[in-house]
């Protein structure tokens, strides 16, 4: 009852701001507004104080009414759909414990493919090897998308390629001198800037559902990151020293994750796998890494169509490392 009334408030702040920002410069009085929307005025009163609270610049005149006054740049699930090129279902949320958490629940749920889950904040973000992923509220992109994979399930490795060349891509269309390092680290200038965990639930032979989980820094601090990783991460912000519109580089994530992923599903496997490589900053290098237990210098040569970096030994043998961690010697 509660959720249904604040789902019916949240569709009349929407509306109301749809009325005024369709009359950009323009005053509407409140009685105008209640009567379209079949509302009080002292309702839309309400929704305007609200909608000025979560950070929208409203001008209230007396006798005149309410009119925009600027473009707003807020981070909501409303500012994001309107920004989309390509219509998707967005849940968004102030606060969750994870998005791939939630949006497990909603795929086990049935929810559409292309559901995507953006929380403001996660007081349980997960990264991948266990590790914890920081996401303190506004400082970052925190989402996962549900995929709902036809294609066959040998192909699997292709939706964390897929994912990283998403954000690469993005990032690059920005400005930013971002790189792929394996398996799925996107790094500027070396450093950490966003860090993908895909989660996959199977139904005998075939992928009922793929989550894949990207978390983007966008406005940390040195100080935000803590000495275990201030010297390894980094984010937007600190490297261009400029502010990020959070809303327009979510949406530009999701335009493009939708593209790749539509690759996947009509059998553009080998163009995800050269774009990788374009975007790679581990072929051709030397990296270190743990074969059979033991730490060792090898040189990345390849990636296979399943996600695995094929390397050479320092005693001339290849072998591929299908999953795990490497760094940079
Ligand atoms: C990594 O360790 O590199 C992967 C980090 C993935 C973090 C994202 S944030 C959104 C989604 N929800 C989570 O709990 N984790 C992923």
């Amino acid at each position: 009852m509660i959720k249904q009334q604040a789902t019916e408030d949240s569709d009349i702040r929407i509306k109301i701001l749809t009325l005024l920002e369709n009359r950009p410069g323009q005053f509407m009085s409140g009685e105008q507004i209640g009567r379209i929307l079949g509302v009080s005025r002292s309702a839309v009163w309400k929704h305007i104080n609200h909608l000025k609270k979560s950070g929208y610049c409203i001008l209230s005149v007396p006798n005149k009414g309410y009119c925009i006054a600027e473009r707003s740049y807020i981070y909501n699930g409303y500012e994001l759909a309107k920004r989309l090129t390509t219509p998707a279902h967005i849940v968004f949320l102030d606060t969750t414990d994870s998005t791939n958490i939630t949006a497990k629940k909603m795929a086990a749920q049935g929810c559409e493919p292309g559901t995507t889950v953006v929380a403001l904040e996660q007081t349980g973000g997960k990264g991948r090897l266990g590790r914890q992923w920081q996401s303190a509220a506004g400082k970052g992109i925190f989402l996962s998308y549900i995929l709902r994979p036809t294609f066959s399930i040998d192909k699997i490795g292709l939706i964390t390629l897929a994912g990283s060349c998403a954000v690469c891509e993005v990032l690059k269309e920005k400005g930013f001198e971002a790189g792929i390092k394996w398996p799925n680290d996107i790094l500027i200038k070396g450093k950490k800037v966003c860090g993908i965990l895909t989660e996959t639930s199977f139904e005998e032979t075939r992928i009922e559902y793929a989550i894949v989980g990207i978390g983007l820094n966008v406005s940390q601090s040195k100080e935000d990151f803590g000495p275990e990783l201030i010297n390894t991460a980094t984010s937007l912000e600190m490297e261009s020293l400029k502010k990020v519109n959070m809303t327009e580089m979510a949406a530009a994530l999701l335009d493009k994750l939708h593209e790749y992923f539509a690759f996947l599903e009509e059998d553009k496997g080998d163009e995800i796998i050269s774009r990788w490589k374009s975007y790679s900053v581990t072929l051709g290098r030397t990296i270190f890494t743990t074969v059979n237990g033991k730490k060792e210098s090898v040189t990345a040569l390849d990636i296979r169509q399943d996600g695995a970096l094929t390397v050479r030994k320092q005693d001339g043998t290849v072998l591929d490392i299908i999953s795990g961690e490497i760094l940079f010697t």
